[in-house]
């Protein structure tokens, strides 16, 4: 059964992900609003590629999350709330840690405090976008043991990482482990400030939501990519930034033994998830994987890319690594399937062959990414 939607608020609406919602939702019959500053970060201090926003079918307003005046006009008569704003690179977060505890956690704060004081009630549903990060280096078994029992272990020390000791190893025989797909019911163990913010939207989104008889529902994304992402933010986005290198003739550097990897799915399928999320009675009060279920190493991810650019392989394992970096982690998918009824379905060849037409259409952007990694060398927060 579809839930009865009125007008919704996509907060943070204008960046990549909520491109591609809007376009889901517009095409649904929904009306939407945004509320997005436009971040100089992600959008460039100059926003462009911002036409879509003004076509006369979405209600745009500037503002912050963080603003209660905005946030208040912002949710004006509105129903439902798709709450994307964030800040969102990973290592940034580690020594800009106010900046992102006040955006991520208190403009989540701001929002539900104005729905708590609402006398008449009239949001009936919060969409949250939640990050696999919030589970730390997420699950694993070890096969020496054969036991089948999961292990959660701890993030990797400086010490470990500084040893180059990159994988995780069973506690009890000390042997390798082996990633499992992770699951909703697995334990949260943030690795990183931008974790715990995302953890700690969750618990003010589920409490609060829970007391005030809103719905709510919990999408906790694996690393979205495709088109529109940005490709000006240095500080998240491995295939953005990859891209610009690939496009600048430049080496692909990678962390660690390129061994590390990640569950890529596309904006498009993640697109969907949230509609379905918005749109169904089931999602109602659950948390909710979204990924391919898929591992891809970053080497792999970094020849696909240059693959998909007709580029050859340019590919540097460096041996550097990030603090708060994870070292696997991918989807079980079993819960988005069994109450959304929906699946991811673009393949990394499909989405790739996207990505890269949609980026060859870009101007090329500068190549940050030297400048974002000597910040965290300053901080000692990459070696
Ligand atoms: N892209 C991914 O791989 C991924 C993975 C896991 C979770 N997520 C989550 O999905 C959400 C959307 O991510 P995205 O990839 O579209 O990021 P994005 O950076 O492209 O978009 C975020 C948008 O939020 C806006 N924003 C920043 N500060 C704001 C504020 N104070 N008030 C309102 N808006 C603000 C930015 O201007 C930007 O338009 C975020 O909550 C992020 O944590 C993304």
């Amino acid at each position: 059964m579809t839930f009865k939607v009125g007008k919704i608020l996509i907060t943070g609406g204008a960046g990549f992900i909520g491109f591609h919602l809007t376009q889901a939702l517009l095409a649904a019959g929904q009306s939407v609003r945004i509320l997005d500053p436009l971040s100089p970060q992600v959008h460039g201090s100059v926003p462009v590629g911002l036409e879509w926003l003004h076509n006369g079918q979405i209600e745009f307003i500037r503002g912050s999350v963080t603003s209660e005046p905005d946030l208040r006009a912002a949710l004006k008569e509105v129903d439902v709330v798709v709450h994307l704003a964030a800040e969102t690179g990973t290592g940034q977060s580690m020594y800009e840690i106010k900046r992102y505890n006040d955006v991520n956690v208190g403009g989540t704060a701001l929002l539900l405090d104005i729905l708590a004081n609402d006398s008449t009630r009239a949001v009936k549903r919060i969409v949250l976008a939640s990050s696999r990060s919030i589970y730390g280096e997420g699950a694993y078994v070890c096969q020496n043991c054969a036991d089948e029992i999961r292990q959660f272990p701890d993030c990797r020390s400086a010490k470990q990482l500084a040893a180059h000791q990159w994988e995780h190893v069973c506690t009890a025989c000390g042997t390798c482990l082996t990633p499992v797909p992770t699951r909703e019911t697995d334990p949260a163990r943030p690795a990183s400030i931008y974790a715990a913010t995302k953890y700690a939207q969750e618990d003010l989104v589920r409490i609060a939501s829970t007391s005030l008889g809103i719905d709510y529902a919990i999408l906790r994304l694996q690393n979205v990519y495709g088109e529109g992402q940005s490709l000006n933010n240095p500080y998240t986005g491995i295939l953005s930034i990859f891209s610009t290198r690939v496009r600048r003739g430049q080496v692909l550097p990678i962390f660690e033994d390129g061994l590390e990897t990640r569950d890529f799915v596309h904006v498009r399928d993640v697109a969907n998830a949230f509609l379905a999320a918005v749109l169904f009675d089931g999602a109602v009060n659950q948390t909710m994987n979204v990924g391919m279920g898929v591992k891809t190493t970053v080497t792999e991810i970094a020849g696909h890319l240059s693959d998909a650019f007709g580029a050859t392989h340019k590919l540097k394992t460096t041996s550097e690594y990030r603090l708060g970096d994870i070292r696997h982690n991918f989807a079980d998918n079993a819960r988005l399937k069994n109450i959304l009824g929906f699946e991811p379905c673009i393949d990394l060849a499909e989405g790739m062959r996207l990505f890269a037409a949609w980026v060859g259409t870009q101007d090329v952007p500068d190549d940050r990414l030297d400048f974002a990694n000597a910040e965290l060398k300053a901080r000692k927060l990459m070696g």
